[in-house]
């Protein structure tokens, strides 16, 4: 008689509902905070992949504006990684604590360059020794058409000078702002040496988006991709120098020996926090936390353009792995699910089944923050979306993502995405549709939804229930996709 053999079930977003509770929580009432790893938290725990389709500097500043964060793509050089990361970390700061600066005796072309290329309207001017000189702004050089002209005869002189001291408060900081009308401030010390400053326009930013997830220096937290080739250390040393706040080790299967092998040695250089993926099983997860990572990544094979599963027959549902790493690793370390996400209920149901964030891409990918330009088919605008494991890709430099040489075997696609706008477009959406799912629950807080939350399976009929039915829908509402 042939042996009965038992499989384990292996369950997906759309296999399940989370069932409706008493509550007392009204969706603006919902809190979503969060934690991405040990010292980075989210005032929106949504995360934009490491793909060459979805995060660059845009994207990563769009995130972290809105309290979430972008971990710039590494299909790039060293270099040209590292100057994302460094843009990103300059965008927002009310205090500047390392300003671009020039000398009296520059000239006014060399300034010219110096703000196109770092977008900034005003630099302070230091001697050799970063004693404060004065200031020279684009309003005294807005005529100016000789561009050998000294910065010292345009700049606002020393003697002029509104400036502020070492240590300010932000409060101090916009009562002189508003009682000398000026726009930039720079903080020196008791010596007169420069040591930051601060800009009306970062100042109006930071009222702008109040959600921004920040540094303690008030820049936007910033994370960047690592794989597992030879440059890695040196890699991962260059976007650390650049101001990244965690090192992600971006790999398909994060429980192996070279993926440990390169966590152990990043570890130790690594002054940020390290984050590993991806894996899907609790023996993955337990090996990990023996690492001291400061975070894990959840996902083999539920992305949107991954193939993983169908050519190498290797994967776990994705919410059957977050149920798995999260019961696996008590919430020692953060939980990050990455990939599979169509709506936002599915995002509920990450965060129920364990996850303390989600990674996305599609979702993302159209939006006129993620990299490349819209194409127009057939009247409509779609963007160009590709899996880091499609052929394309991995010649770009994401084949140790899939610990490839030598001729490639792709593990994703290429594909397009509807253009869908603004990014904060998107993740207002998104941001809604948690909102109401918490709500249904009777949860504030993500931590008490895990808590609350129960699960009920659903058949196929279940399924095709859940989506509108029956109907011929003349309006897509912004939120679901036909
Ligand atoms: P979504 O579903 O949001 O998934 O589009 C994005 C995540 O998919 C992973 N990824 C890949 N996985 N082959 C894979 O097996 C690929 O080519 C590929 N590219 C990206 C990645 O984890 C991403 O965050």
């Amino acid at each position: 008689m042939a042996k009965e053999r038992k499989f384990p079930e292996g369950l997906t977003f759309g296999d399940v509902l989370l069932k409706p509770r008493y509550s007392s929580v009204l969706p603006n009432e919902v809190e979503l905070c969060s934690r991405f790893s040990t010292n980075i938290g989210l005032n929106f725990p949504i995360i934009s992949s490491a793909m060459d389709t979805v995060t660059e500097k845009e994207m990563a500043i769009a995130l972290a504006l809105q309290g979430g964060l972008g971990i710039i793509h590494k299909n790039m050089s060293i270099e040209k990684q590292a100057a994302q990361v460094r843009k990103v970390k300059r965008y927002e700061s009310v205090f500047i604590s390392d300003p671009v600066t020039v000398f009296p005796s520059d000239t006014i072309g060399k300034l010219m360059e110096l703000m196109e290329h770092y977008n900034i309207s005003g630099v302070p001017v230091v001697d050799k020794e970063k004693k404060i000189q004065g200031i020279v702004t684009k309003r005294d050089i807005i005529f100016e058409e000789d561009r050998s002209k000294f910065i010292r005869k345009v700049m606002t002189p020393r003697k002029a000078l509104i400036t502020g001291r070492d240590g300010i408060s932000l409060d101090e900081v916009k009562d002189i702002l508003r009682k000398h009308r000026v726009e930039k401030l720079p903080l020196v010390d008791k010596e007169g040496r420069l040591t930051g400053l601060i800009t009306l326009r970062d100042i109006l930013k930071r009222k702008e988006f109040p959600e921004a997830n920040i540094d303690e220096e008030g820049k936007l937290y910033c994370g960047a991709a690592v794989g597992v080739s030879p440059d890695t250390a040196e890699r991962a040393q260059e976007l650390l120098k650049a101001g990244a706040d965690c090192i992600v080790i971006d790999t398909a299967h994060g429980y192996t020996k070279k993926v440990f092998d390169v966590a152990k040695r990043l570890r130790k250089i690594c002054s940020s926090d390290l984050v590993v993926g991806n894996i899907a099983t609790g023996d993955a997860a337990r090996g990990l936390l023996k690492l001291d990572v400061d975070a894990i990544k959840v996902g083999v094979g539920p992305g949107s353009i991954c193939t993983t599963r169908v050519i190498s027959g290797i994967g776990v549902p994705q919410l059957s792995a977050i149920l798995e790493v999260s019961d696996a690793v008590k919430e020692q370390t953060p939980v990050i699910a990455d990939g599979g996400i169509i709506y936002s209920g599915d995002i509920t149901k990450a965060f129920a089944a364990g996850a303390d964030s989600v990674m996305i891409g599609s979702l993302l990918a159209g939006t006129d923050e993620a990299p490349g330009e819209q194409v127009i088919l057939e009247g409509r605008r779609f963007k160009v979306y590709r899996g880091m494991g499609s052929i394309d890709a991995m010649k770009q430099g994401s084949k140790d993502r899939y610990f490839q040489t030598g001729k490639l075997v792709p593990e994703g696609v290429v594909a397009r995405v509807p253009y869908k706008g603004p990014v904060s477009e998107v993740l207002f959406q998104l941001a809604g549709g948690v909102r109401s799912g918490m709500g249904y629950v009777g949860a504030t807080t993500i931590k008490e939804l895990k808590g609350k939350a129960e699960f009920i399976r659903v058949t196929s009929a279940g399924l095709r229930e859940s989506h509108p039915h029956d109907v011929k829908i003349t309006k897509e509402p912004p939120n679901y996709e036909i």
